[in-house]
């Protein structure tokens, strides 16, 4: 039997939003999970108790604890850029975390905030060189990093610093749509394809001073907000596919930078922007890289295991995203086999639950994809806005069929493919004619890979509608008490 060589580290990113708890002993990623899960409060920026207590269950004592950014950094930031009352009010990471009483006294260790993206990208891949980009709102100063990494070592080549800022432009465009910035960013992209870019030139000649990475510069201060910004403008769906546009067109500034400057073809790339699964799609069908490892939460929360791993400086397995609280029951496939197959939607809650935002099979709602309604009944019940296309979930071997892959396997729904059948799965697929994909293996999650592989036998569909366990604006069901409450709420049957 293998020993433990060095304590267990507790990954910690909290105070700002999402916070999240992650812990990691030698080379194995023992449990990761969002605070949000447990206090049930959407994006939750603080630790809370139900969360300490299963870190407890999980952790072995003594351990060490790494801190996901530079506090005074962050506060030198803040001051300079006016958020007074934020500096006031955020307690200190260290003085918050030894509020619990598990906590309490280990050694802290502080990471800058896109190295901690860096190295969680860096230390869950299997690469041994990469090039790294880290691309958010802000972390202390820095906005856009990019990495040269090699056998342990990662190195930074470029820095962009607020408040220029490609993460703040889609924030602010997120809150000028209408949408909750830093949280809703999603529903714009989702949104912009039902529009057309028409304000691209004018958006790009408004607030783009220098598109090169090196020099990226931003003619306002984008943390200021741009609810000012043409306000005779009311389609928000051409607003929102031209900040798209936009977005694309310095992100493939970057990444060509990325690829003549640096000689890995190897990309790691996290930060909250990795989330724009529609650039990720186009990113991948470019084939600038051999390879591309997006972490599956590669935002905030993700950097309480890029803490972690920042302070361990060497390489985990990575085993997969299901890393959060376990429901204590397997899935019963024959019992959702049957529903599924009579037409129909049901919810699954079973195993550990997903670390990161999309649910991948383990805190799900699945439907048949086929047929006109199936899209309009889920939503409908989700309570999210009509126009919302859902993810399929395939197996793995039958996604060229009906997608244009971009990637021979794409696990965590992180890029976006065109539909091949659109008439056949209107619901999963998207007004522009894409799909955000999730490919399914046995390795990746035997159970749910063989309710999928029973729903073929029987249909001859290999995919599901699969969209998260929950309604909107609320967390994802995390415990069986939760699994119970939505189940008797919204009439859905929980397998
Ligand atoms: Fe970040």
């Amino acid at each position: 039997m293998s020993r433990p060589t060095a304590p267990d580290i507790v990954g910690a990113s909290c105070l700002s939003h999402d916070a999240a708890l992650a812990v990691v002993r030698d080379d194995e990623i023992v449990y990761a999970a969002h605070s949000e899960r447990f206090s049930r409060q959407k994006m939750d920026r603080y630790l809370c108790d139900g969360l300490l207590d299963d870190v407890e269950a999980h952790v072995r004592i003594p351990f060490e604890i790494a801190y996901y950014e530079n506090q005074n950094l962050k506060r030198s930031r803040e001051l300079f850029a006016g958020q007074y009352r934020r500096l006031l009010t955020t307690p200190g990471a260290r003085s918050y975390l030894a509020r619990f009483p598990l906590l309490r006294g280990r050694p802290v260790a502080s990471h800058g905030h896109h190295f901690s993206h860096a190295c969680g990208g860096y230390f869950t891949s299997t690469f041994r060189d990469a090039s790294i980009v880290v691309i958010d709102g802000i972390g202390e100063w820095d906005t856009l990093t990019a990495w040269r990494a090699s056998d342990r070592t990662i190195e930074r080549v470029l820095t962009v610093r607020y408040p220029h800022s490609i993460g703040l432009f889609y924030s602010g465009f997120t809150d000028r749509c209408g949408f909750r910035p830093n949280e809703e960013e999603y529903i714009m992209m989702g949104l912009a394809a039902f529009g057309d870019d028409r304000y691209v030139d004018h958006i790009f000649d408004d607030f783009i001073a220098d598109p090169r990475p090196d020099r990226l510069r931003f003619r306002r201060n984008l943390h200021r907000g741009i609810r000012d910004w043409r306000t005779d403008l009311t389609d928000i769906e051409n607003i929102a596919a031209s900040c798209q546009s936009v977005t694309e067109r310095l992100l493939r500034e970057v990444f060509q930078w990325v690829r003549t400057e640096l000689p890995s073809k190897n990309l790691v790339y996290s930060g909250g922007v990795a989330l724009n699964c529609v650039f990720n799609g186009m990113l991948a069908r470019e084939g600038w890289f051999d390879n591309i490892w997006i972490m599956p939460e590669p935002g905030d929360a993700g950097s309480s295991l890029g803490a972690a791993l920042a302070q361990r400086g060497e390489w985990v397995q990575w085993r997969g995203p299901y890393l959060g609280h376990d429901i204590g029951r397997g899935l019963n496939i024959d019992g959702a086999l049957r529903s599924l197959v009579k037409g129909k939607v049901i919810g699954v809650a079973h195993g550990r639950a997903e670390f990161g935002p999309r649910a991948l099979g383990n805190r799900s709602l699945l439907s048949d994809p086929r047929g006109p309604g199936a899209k309009e009944k889920v939503n409908r019940i989700k309570k999210r806005e009509l126009f919302r296309p859902f993810a399929p979930i395939i197996l793995e071997e039958h996604a060229p069929e009906y997608f244009e892959m971009p990637l021979q396997r794409v696990p965590y729904m992180q890029f976006v493919a065109k539909c091949r059948k659109p008439e056949a799965i209107p619901a999963v697929c998207h007004v522009d004619g894409t799909s955000r994909v999730q490919t399914l293996n046995a390795a990746q999650n035997a159970s749910v890979h063989q309710l999928l592989n029973a729903f073929y036998q029987q249909t001859r569909c290999p995919l599901l509608l699969n969209t998260s366990l929950n309604i909107k604006g609320e967390p994802l069901v995390n415990s069986a008490e939760d699994a119970r409450r939505f189940s008797e709420l919204h009439g859905i049957e929980i397998f």
